[in-house]
């Protein structure tokens, strides 16, 4: 049996490459004897101010659109991260076997710090990654299946609990990252050299509560490369090449039944065509969602109960770890 263990932070809006990179994947794990466990790291949001009563939306938006996607609470655990307090208590302990050099290299810190200027300097920023190993490390996460921006992270998670395995014996699984072959790096709609991200401007990535127009219009000014073949070569096409990445993203064709289907057709025919496909798509998401979102008792419900089911889990592991470093 495998644990497999992922999470969305509540800061900004949703991109269809958190969808196509992560989210999509999940409800996929589920069954087949896996324990499968899907979280919103909401104390992960607050490494940039922001207002509390967002955060307590966003919270809950993203914890609807897990259900949305199809996690269901019956064969999987979804939980919030300020619901079960074993997070911040093992965060600590192991702010205590990671090193400053580990911490600074870490290119998400990098890029973000120097974004953000005087708030990038917040310890909590620098230390994130440590909060995200005490996330994985506390259920014995097997995989992690997240995009490619996050390997980094589980590949310094792993050598954590490498490190206090050897000192204290057996004491943490070894996670690793799962990323899916093709979408696992969602890059910009109008700069194709760098990732879609929320926090970027609107025109460069679509959320997944974007309306049909917006999402089409977007597409139709998304950048191209200078031949007008439709072909998938990301070192050569990077543009194409993400647009085609997005296209089997919402569709699940392979790339070949992409080439074959747009031979001898033009960029502008592709983009419509990925519009139209895109936004019918998130229509229907965006339909259930609000379904999901409108019963907020019951989404509470679902959280208590999953995070109340987590508990008891992170619990037995924060014990088992303070027994063995001499913490009463
Ligand atoms: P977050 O919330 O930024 O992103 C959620 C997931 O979406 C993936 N992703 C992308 N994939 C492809 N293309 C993109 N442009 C793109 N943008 C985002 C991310 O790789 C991620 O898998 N630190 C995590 C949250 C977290 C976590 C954890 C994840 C906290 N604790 C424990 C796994 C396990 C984060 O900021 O993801």
């Amino acid at each position: 049996m495998k644990t497999i263990l992922s999470g969305l932070k509540p800061t900004g809006e949703m991109t269809i490459g958190n969808y196509i990179g992560a989210m999509k994947h999940w409800p996929l794990t589920q069954g087949k004897g896996n324990k499968t466990i899907f979280f919103v790291p909401n104390a992960h949001a607050l490494t940039a101010r922001q207002d509390p009563k967002e955060i307590r939306k966003r919270t809950l938006d993203l914890a609807a659109w897990l259900l949305t996607v199809g996690i269901d609470p019956k064969e999987s655990t979804i939980l919030i991260q300020s619901m079960v307090s074993a997070h911040s208590e093992l965060f600590w302990i192991l702010d205590n076997y990671v090193t400053m050099g580990e911490l600074n290299r870490m290119t998400q810190f990098k890029d973000k710090s120097k974004k953000l200027g005087p708030e990038g300097q917040l310890v909590g920023l620098y230390s994130y990654p440590v909060l995200m190993a005490a996330d994985i490390l506390l259920y014995d996460s097997n995989e992690v299946p997240v995009g490619e921006d996050q390997i980094q992270h589980v590949e310094l998670t792993r050598d954590i609990a490498n490190r206090f395995n050897k000192l204290y014996g057996d004491t943490f699984v070894l996670p690793k990252a799962t990323v899916p072959k093709y979408g696992a790096r969602i890059m910009s709609l109008d700069e194709p050299s760098v990732k879609m991200s929320k926090s970027d401007h609107p025109d460069s990535y679509i959320a997944l509560g974007e309306d049909k127009d917006s999402v089409i219009k977007k597409f139709k000014r998304a950048v191209t490369d200078s031949d007008s073949v439709v072909s998938y070569d990301k070192a050569a096409k990077p543009a194409i090449s993400n647009l085609i990445e997005i296209y089997i993203g919402f569709t699940d064709k392979s790339i070949e039944e992409v080439e074959v289907l747009y031979e001898g057709k033009r960029y502008g025919e592709f983009k419509q065509d990925l519009g139209i496909i895109v936004s019918d798509k998130l229509a229907e998401l965006q339909h259930k969602f609000e379904d999901y979102r409108a019963d907020e008792a019951s989404l509470i419900e679902i959280l208590e109960q999953g995070s109340a089911k987590a508990r008891q889990i992170a619990d037995k592991k924060i014990i088992e770890v303070k027994s063995k470093i001499g913490l009463l």
